[in-house]
């Protein structure tokens, strides 16, 4: 899902509950202990602000549980690089999915799904960063096409761990 609406409050407690259980186990999203969910909902404000304009485009999947229930299966985002000379291009800043849900294709349908949003919005560059040791997102990413562009050694500080920030691409002038 990518439009100018922004989320409502169940889908932020639900961004937020999957960000911080995931974080908790340890995944690559770039904070060290879960966010708080006032944290998540600012940052999902900032988001969808930029939505109209064609700054930002997030993706959102939601899956019903057994009784019924509203659950956030996985969500990812784009932002348009800040720097004046940086606007033609955008950041993947997130794509997380939920661990019982992972596995069956619903990383790549929300990258696809931004991919697309990117197209629209004339994106040329999209760019992505992930830490050295995360094969899951590696894998993904190149199977859609980015390509390394570089790394940058033992920049990604877990406690007294040291990681390689690895630095993706994928230039969507090809696909015009
Ligand atoms: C990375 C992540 C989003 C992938 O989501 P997913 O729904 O499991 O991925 P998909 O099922 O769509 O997999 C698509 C492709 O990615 C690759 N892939 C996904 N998980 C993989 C794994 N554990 N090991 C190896 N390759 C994997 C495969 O190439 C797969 O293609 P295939 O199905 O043809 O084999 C998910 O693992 C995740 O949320 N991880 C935690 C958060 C995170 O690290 N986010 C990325 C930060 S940069």
């Amino acid at each position: 899902m990518t439009g100018s609406g922004g989320p409502g409050e169940q889908e932020i407690l639900g961004i937020a509950s999957l960000t911080r259980e995931l974080v908790a186990d340890g995944a690559a999203l770039g904070w060290l202990q879960p966010p708080e969910v006032p944290e998540i909902r600012d940052l999902l404000v900032t988001i969808t602000a930029g939505i109209p304009a064609g700054d930002a485009a997030m993706a959102v999947a939601v899956r019903f549980g057994a009784g019924g229930e509203e659950r956030v299966a996985g969500f990812g985002y784009w932002r348009r690089h800040q720097r004046p000379t940086h606007r033609p291009h955008a950041d993947l800043e997130r794509l997380a999915v939920d661990p019982a849900a992972q596995g069956r294709g619903l990383g790549r349908t929300l990258l696809s799904t931004l991919i697309a949003a990117a197209l629209r919005h004339r994106v040329e560059v999209l760019t992505l960063d992930l830490r050295g040791d995360n094969s899951a997102a590696a894998a993904l990413y190149k199977k859609v096409g980015f390509h390394q562009y570089g790394r940058l050694e033992n920049f990604v500080a877990v406690g007294d761990a040291r990681y390689d920030r690895l630095l993706y691409a994928l230039d969507l002038r090809e696909f015009r």
